[in-house]
């Protein structure tokens, strides 16, 4: 398994692209199974993820034609022309499925087109339970019956999928977008209450639009869908990833460098700029790019509280985290979100931070200086987490199992040697 070696201390200056995001992606390539014409997704960025969800749909029959650089520059990304034209394969398998949770996007629109689906159930992962029991209890509200079987979802529907009223109890980012492309194709009209509201729903509805789909409300609570009996073929660009931009905005702040993000959107980030700028970092949509720095400036702890969009982020929690490991005075983050979200909190302490958790708050107090450590990654985030801290670090840190950050961060070393961070990637 691939290590990364970083030697801290160098402050980060110059120009990072931000790539289309994952969990854009991740849904709108589930989006192909409601339409037999193709859909053209651009700006695709090149993470295993990706990989993944287009081998769990080729399993269900669909095509695929990947073409265009995977060079990640701004806005570039790749093509990939998804095209459905018989689902021959209702089934999403184990092994498939338990590489990546996101896999149970395919159980909505697989259903709303066939009828039946049969999809293992994700499992846990290390920041929780993950349960999809939102999901299936809205399923069945527009009329499917659904059964677990062998670790297998077994969902079957006679007809069509009838429209309803759903309310979620609480908010579920692919909860909602399960429901949304599963009513695109229902008979009769869906209203989705309590409709998570994060940036990617938002590209999911709009790409959903463009295939033919009539919806409301879209990037509000309330979602209004009126089903159609098909969807046609569309082109989409996937919208600029905010978490790895906001993973980068914390390297600059984290080093006390200046970086500009080129193709990101600070509209989708306001609730992380604010408290970057609150612990005095500077922040400016330019033409250019978001421009953030920490050049020169006293960065103090702020308290951080993760809510579901548009408050602050739980995929930047780990971050910031380690940001404020490193700042002046004490910061409580408080992770409402996720059972389980502090996996890096033990790996930060080993280099030297000074942090408490009780239940589910951490309280944060800044040393003067990290220290690199052999570390271990443990989930997505929290990897991105160690490699901020190591990059603020004195020495040398290693920082093992680095599949992880692989599955969300596109050439994350070559982006950060390119602002002068001494990086390298150590294959096993
Ligand atoms: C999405 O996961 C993201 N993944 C996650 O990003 C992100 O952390 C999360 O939303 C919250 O923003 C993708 O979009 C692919 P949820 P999701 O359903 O949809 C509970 C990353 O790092 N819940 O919004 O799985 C659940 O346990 C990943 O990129 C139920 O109880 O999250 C959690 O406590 C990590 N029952 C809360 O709701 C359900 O049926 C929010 O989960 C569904 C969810």
């Amino acid at each position: 398994m691939d290590s990364i070696r970083i030697r801290g201390g160098i402050p980060l200056n110059g120009v990072i692209p931000i790539s289309g995001a994952k969990n854009a992606a991740l849904p709108l390539m589930a989006a192909t199974l409601l339409s037999a014409e193709t859909l053209t997704l651009r700006n695709l960025p090149h993470l295993v993820d990706i990989t993944t969800m287009a081998n769990l749909l080729a399993s269900h029959g669909v095509a695929l034609h990947m073409n265009g650089n995977a060079s990640g520059q701004a806005c570039g990304g790749r093509v990939l022309e998804l095209t459905t034209a018989a689902i021959t394969n209702t089934t999403a398998h184990y092994d498939l499925v338990r590489k990546m949770r996101a896999s149970i996007l395919v159980l909505g629109p697989i259903l709303a087109r066939e009828g039946k689906a049969r999809v293992s159930l994700p499992g846990g992962c290390a920041i929780g339970a993950r349960p999809v029991d939102l999901h299936l209890k809205a399923l069945e509200q527009m009329g499917a019956k659904i059964s677990i079987d062998g670790g297998y979802v077994d969902a079957t529907v006679d007809g069509r999928l009838k429209g309803a009223h759903l309310v979620f109890p609480q908010v579920t980012v692919t909860g909602t977008e399960n429901l949304l492309m599963a009513a695109t194709l229902a008979d009769g009209e869906t209203i989705i209450d309590n409709a998570a509201r994060e940036p990617e729903v938002a590209d999911l509805a709009n790409c959903l639009i463009a295939m033919g789909a009539e919806i409301e409300g879209v990037g509000s609570s309330r979602l209004v869908v009126r089903g159609k009996d098909a969807l046609h073929g569309a082109t989409h660009a996937v919208l600029p990833d905010r978490i790895e931009a906001g993973s980068y905005a914390v390297a600059a702040a984290i080093t006390r460098g200046s970086v500009t993000l080129q193709n990101a959107d600070a509209a989708q980030m306001s609730a992380l700029i604010k408290v970057l700028i609150a612990a005095g970092v500077e922040v400016e949509d330019r033409a250019e790019g978001l421009w953030v720095s920490a050049a020169g400036r006293t960065i103090k702890g702020v308290d951080v509280m993760t809510e579901p969009h548009p408050g602050f982020p739980t995929d930047m929690q780990a971050q910031v985290m380690a940001l404020f490991a490193t700042a002046e005075g004490a910061s409580m983050m408080t992770e409402t979100i996720f059972e389980n979200r502090f996996m890096h909190v033990p790996e930060l302490k080993r280099m030297g931070a000074d942090i408490n958790i009780h239940n589910n708050s951490a309280i944060v107090r800044g040393v003067a200086k990290l220290s690199g450590a052999p570390v271990m990654a443990t989930d997505l985030r929290a990897s991105m987490s160690l490699v901020l801290a190591a990059l603020a670090a004195a020495g040398e840190t290693t920082i093992a199992r680095v599949y992880h950050l692989d599955r969300g961060y596109e050439r994350l070393e070559q982006k950060l040697a390119a602002c002068g961070a001494d990086v390298e990637r150590l294959r096993d």
